[in-house]
């Protein structure tokens, strides 16, 4: 028995692949194996010599059967290793520059926008694209026969006839967000709500989906007064430039009273236009204190509470803060127009680092 256990332990340590460990295996343990053959002489011994014998064969088979499963796992190990020196990879390597995506110029405008309002304190609020026509009309004191509701180019969304669900619409502004809002966190509120708007409309300067960035600002004794520091603080940070002074002009919005259109300071020079010097104003946005009857379809109080709304369009501050000359080519998805205009996507814009380094 010590020179069986002497001879396949010996070669069952000199094997150098898995073939021949299982070859061992038959030849010692298999059924007709050498162990195993010992094993039935089992039978032919007297029951005295059986019992010595006995416990020293199984034990034996059992001593072979380690060996080659420790065997066998240390060859898996060898092999695992010498693949992963040959899968070697350096992973310090620098990688190669890769330029193929950048960041749209709406998406980049928004997150200056947003950081700029954060930085006064605004929170960013969000509605749906699809609305109800009391969200974005009736609640903001735009009754059915309203003319407003024609001038907007609305998109009504399809209804089965007979379906009796409350009208639907692609939301032609930002403006049903301030309800949204309202009704859910109520009064004090600071928000702002930049997304997609949608009118039908198709020319040089309009487009059927644009976005839009609505401000509100809703607290005991909040007035006019504010609403042009806030602008006039944002427009300096957006375009970069100290000082630059707006122009309100009275208007009407059926959902603030008193209302007004915002311009700011431009010059004209040589087909040149330059922002915040001059003489010249620019149009960029609509205005004015929260009609009480908004306040009211939002569950806050008017006799509490009072405010300034604003909306503006994205598009158009973009196109003058990054000298893009035509609206449409924003959304053509032009790969060469997209590089040229597009922005690093690391650049987060934050106003510490330089809004648009
Ligand atoms: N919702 C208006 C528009 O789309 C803009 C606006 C918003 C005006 C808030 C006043 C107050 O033209």
């Amino acid at each position: 028995m010590d020179d069986l256990r002497g001879k396949y332990l010996e070669l069952i340590a000199g094997a150098s692949e898995e073939g021949a460990l299982e070859d061992l295996r038959v030849q010692a343990v298999g059924k007709k194996g050498e162990i195993s053959l010992k094993m039935r002489e089992l039978g032919k011994m007297s029951p005295e010599e059986r019992q010595v014998a006995g416990p020293a064969l199984n034990a034996l088979k059992d001593e072979i059967n380690a060996a080659l499963a420790a065997k066998k796992a240390a060859l898996a190990d060898a092999a695992l290793n010498e693949r992963l020196k040959t899968e070697w990879l350096d992973v310090t390597l620098p990688t190669r520059p890769m330029r193929q995506g950048t960041i749209h110029p709406i998406s980049q405008v928004t997150e200056e926008i947003t950081a700029i309002f954060a930085e006064m304190g605004f929170t960013v609020a969000e509605g749906p694209q699809i609305d109800t026509d009391w969200y974005n009309f009736d609640a903001l004191n735009i009754p059915g026969h309203h003319p407003a509701r024609a001038e907007m180019d609305t998109f009504y969304m399809h209804r089965a006839e007979g379906d009796e669900r409350a009208p639907h619409v692609l939301r032609t502004h930002t403006s049903p967000v301030q309800i949204r809002h309202m009704e859910k966190n109520g009064a004090p509120c600071r928000v702002i709500a930049p997304g997609r708007v949608y009118r039908a409309d198709y020319d040089q300067t309009h487009t059927p989906m644009f976005h839009q960035v609505e401000g509100l600002a809703i607290d005991r004794d909040i007035s006019m007064a504010n609403l042009k520091w806030v602008l006039e603080e944002f427009f300096s940070a957006f375009f970069e430039i100290d000082g630059i002074k707006t122009r309100f002009r009275a208007s009407h919005f059926p959902f603030t009273e008193p209302s007004a259109e915002v311009d700011i300071q431009c010059s004209w020079e040589d087909g040149q236009l330059k922002i915040g010097e001059g003489d010249g104003w620019l149009e960029v946005l609509g205005s004015g204190m929260v009609h009480p009857k908004v306040l009211q379809a939002a569950g806050v109080n008017p006799d509490e509470w009072q405010g300034f709304a604003f909306g503006m369009g994205i598009d158009r501050i973009s196109m003058l803060k990054y000298g893009i000359p035509d609206l449409r080519a924003f959304f053509d998805s032009d790969l060469r127009w997209l590089r040229h205009y597009g922005f690093a996507s690391l650049d987060v814009p934050t106003l510490h680092g330089g809004l648009s380094r």
